[in-house]
């Protein structure tokens, strides 16, 4: 299945997650990672991105399946206030498997709910629709305000990995956290 191909469109009441077009990629989308509050809590931003490598991305992502991009917009006005993604989609002794990610990259949207919403609306469809048996997701151990929406969508704390990457020299330790669908 060509993931990305379809025209995907989940509703709710003031957000929707809908498939991306290349307006979006040169629009809003690629000058989030420029943003250092962004991207704080990310492994990004670690170089300048542009319009071009957001495109590399996007077109990389779009022909994949292993990958699930869609982006979160503002029903009000259809503005692309974010993005969410399953990544790394696998089979692992039989059990389906994914990578959640998510980026609120219009801050004036961030402390509204609407992230929490995404969080939720995305695991459903890859749980629903994707088939996927059990979702995954890296957060820095610092990034309290991740830690409790993982949470709140119901996953559960697996580990931490002490100095799992480097950002701006300094080791960051980052939680694997787990949701499974239930059956
Ligand atoms: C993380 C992110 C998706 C959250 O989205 P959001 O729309 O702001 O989240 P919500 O409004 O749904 O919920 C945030 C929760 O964290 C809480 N929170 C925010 N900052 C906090 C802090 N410093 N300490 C503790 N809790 C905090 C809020 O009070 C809220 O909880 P509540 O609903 O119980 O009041 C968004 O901030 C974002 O995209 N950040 C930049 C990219 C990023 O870090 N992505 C995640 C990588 S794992």
């Amino acid at each position: 299945m060509k993931i990305n191909n379809n025209q995907i469109n989940i509703q709710d009441k003031e957000i929707s997650l809908k498939t991306l077009n290349q307006q979006d990629v040169v629009g809003r989308w690629w000058q989030w990672f420029n943003d250092k509050e962004v991207t704080k809590y990310m492994n990004k931003g670690h170089y300048r991105n542009t319009p071009e490598k957001q495109l590399d991305f996007f077109n990389k992502v779009k022909n994949s399946n292993q990958d699930c991009v869609l982006g979160i917009f503002y029903n009000k006005n259809n503005i692309h206030i974010g993005t969410t993604a399953i990544h790394n989609i696998r089979n692992e002794s039989g059990i389906k498997k994914g990578n959640f990610g998510i980026i609120i990259g219009e801050k004036f949207f961030w402390g509204k709910g609407y992230g929490t919403q995404a969080w939720k609306m995305m695991t459903n469809f890859a749980f629903n629709t994707l088939d996927i048996n059990v979702i995954e997701t890296k957060v820095f151990s610092s990034n309290e305000s991740s830690l409790k929406v993982a949470k709140k969508v119901g996953f559960e704390q697996k580990k931490l990995i002490e100095n799992d990457i480097t950002k701006d020299g300094k080791k960051i330790d980052r939680i694997v956290l787990e949701l499974k669908k239930n059956v």
